[in-house]
């Protein structure tokens, strides 16, 4: 059977790409998200995943205002990057896993999640640089398959907290009754505060991200009840990332632990979290019973 063997969140602002592009990884400034990923490194090493299902929002890359899903699962062999305009890299395509794309969608749909199926799909920063950070020394190939599932953050109405916790939660159900053995990492990408227009723009929350990063592991069910509308006060109108963070956190339905966890703010305009937690499965535990 397949097995969820950990959570990883991440910040995926661009400018991340272009510290890459320049070498800058040991600067001052980007020191302390890129030692982030040095345990992150050893795990990934060790525990060897082969699939990751990456959850996170599009910005305007593959959909828009005209069409925008609340929620959206890829079903490609491979996903292609493009230019955004942030001036970075294009990276190399990832791998899709189209068998267990359609498993989790035939799950989710069964599990009343009408979510869009996309057997086309462009991947931007907030899927792409993660994976980067991950694995810096990968390529033109990446040592994993990937999943991409989209959350809209973008056009309101926005899916609230508690939604997102089940879509995770039902991810983790899909993903667990997947025949097939494999190892599987789940990626909640974006956040945390971070404000990019109006008023408030580089409005950052340290205060409220700390409580997040406590809360994910501890009592995730805490941030299911914020309203978007709290949410956007307390953690400015881009930190309804956060959303990526809770589905991912509703997937891990064993036992939880952390293996590392960073905040450095700012990068960017953002509260820089990253976090990685092991899951021991369900099915681990009950067979140990
Ligand atoms: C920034 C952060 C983001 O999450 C994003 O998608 C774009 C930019 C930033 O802090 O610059
Ligand atoms: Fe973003």
């Amino acid at each position: 059977m397949a097995r969820i063997i950990g959570g990883l969140t991440t910040s995926h602002v661009p400018s991340i790409g272009g510290a890459i592009a320049r070498g800058d990884q040991q600067t001052p400034y980007w020191k302390p998200l890129f030692d982030a990923f040095t345990p992150i490194h050893a795990w990934l090493e060790e525990m060897k995943p082969d699939v990751a299902i990456v959850i996170y929002n599009d910005h305007g890359l593959n959909f828009f205002l005209d069409k925008m899903p609340t929620f959206a699962v890829g079903a490609a062999a491979s996903y292609d990057n493009a230019d955004e305009g942030w001036g970075i890299p294009v990276l190399p395509s990832f791998e899709g896993d189209p068998d267990l794309s359609w498993h989790m969608i035939d799950s989710l749909v069964a599990d009343e999640f009408d979510i869009t199926m996309c057997q086309e799909v462009l991947v931007d920063h907030a899927f792409t640089l993660p994976i980067k950070l991950m694995y810096p020394n990968a390529g033109p190939t990446w040592p994993l398959r990937t999943i991409p599932v989209m959350i809209n953050s973008v056009q309101h109405p926005l899916p609230s907290a508690a939604r997102c916790w089940k879509l995770g939660q039902a991810i983790g159900r899909a993903i667990e009754s997947y025949p097939k053995d494999l190892k599987v990492v789940v990626l909640g990408t974006g956040g945390l505060s971070h404000q990019l227009d109006g008023t408030r723009a580089g409005f950052i929350n340290k205060d409220f991200d700390l409580l997040c990063m406590e809360k994910i592991v501890s009592d995730p069910v805490v941030l299911t009840q914020y309203s978007n509308r709290q949410i956007i006060e307390l953690a400015g109108s881009q930190g309804v990332e956060l959303m990526t963070w809770i589905a991912m956190r509703g997937a891990l339905q064993g036992k939880v632990s952390t293996v590392t966890s960073t905040y450095h703010a700012p990068i960017s305009n953002t509260g820089g979290a990253v976090m990685l937690l092991a899951n021991e499965p369900v099915a681990t535990l009950a067979a140990a019973e």
